[in-house]
């Protein structure tokens, strides 16, 4: 099976997830990125069993909009049942680092809403030690020199990803070379720098069902 074909196999489950779990009628949280595209076209399938959707950046906002899939203000939503979204690196505590495209601020403010988290992921993705996929962390523009040089403190080697602004108009640095035991520790740590809107660690806020491709088949890790 090729990657895409995993995507493709671990994004249909999660719709076959949602559609056994959420009630009719609910909102669903949606992440971004390849895999969370394929589960916008799959979420498409069952579209009229449910309100709309809260979209984690504006590319999947477009992307549910095209499917005809109402996209709805947060600040106007108490309730999303579910947040489907995938990872670039995920442990075996379920913790991942996201933001490899960029949308890790609104993801986690989508999935601090949502009552249960699914990422949806193919095997590549499923590491012992989180930290060779570099750590994205969002920052305002203005403490980009200042952040830079607190991440070095704590042995990481931030870039700055070049000609990348983010949905909220900020920057973001790819911190490389962290090996990532203490995912929990680390995620607050980060976050304590004056200057960062908040780093891809998901760990305080961890996964709750994992739907993993692979070559057997879809796999369930709670
Ligand atoms: C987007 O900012 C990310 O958090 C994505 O969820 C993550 O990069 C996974 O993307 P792919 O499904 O494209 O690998």
């Amino acid at each position: 099976m090729t990657q895409d074909e995993l995507k493709q196999a671990v994004a249909q489950a999660a719709a076959d997830y949602v559609a056994q779990t959420a009630p009719a009628g609910s909102i669903i949280g949606v992440g971004t990125g390849s895999t969370a595209n394929f589960f916008i076209d799959a979420l498409a399938a069952i579209k009229d069993k449910y309100l709309g959707a809260v979209a984690s950046s504006e590319a999947t906002r477009k992307r549910l909009e095209g499917h005809g899939i109402a996209v709805f203000d947060l600040n106007e939503v108490t309730d999303i049942p579910v947040y489907v979204d995938g990872a670039d690196e995920i442990d075996g505590g379920l913790n991942m680092i996201k933001g490899g495209g960029g949308a890790l601020t609104r993801e986690k403010i989508v999935a601090a809403v949502a009552g249960e988290f699914v990422c949806i992921c193919d095997e590549s993705k499923r590491v012992e030690v989180m930290g060779k996929f570099p750590l994205p962390v969002e920052v305002i523009p203005m403490a980009r020199a200042h952040v830079t040089r607190e991440l070095a403190k704590i042995g990481g080697r931030p870039e700055l990803r070049e000609g990348f602004v983010t949905d909220n108009g900020n920057l973001i640095l790819d911190v490389h070379g962290l090996a990532i035991t203490d995912p929990k520790g680390l995620e607050a740590a980060i976050n304590q720098i004056t200057g960062v809107v908040t780093n891809g660690l998901f760990a305080v806020r961890p996964a709750n069902l994992l739907l993993l491709g692979t070559a057997a088949g879809v796999r369930s890790i709670r």
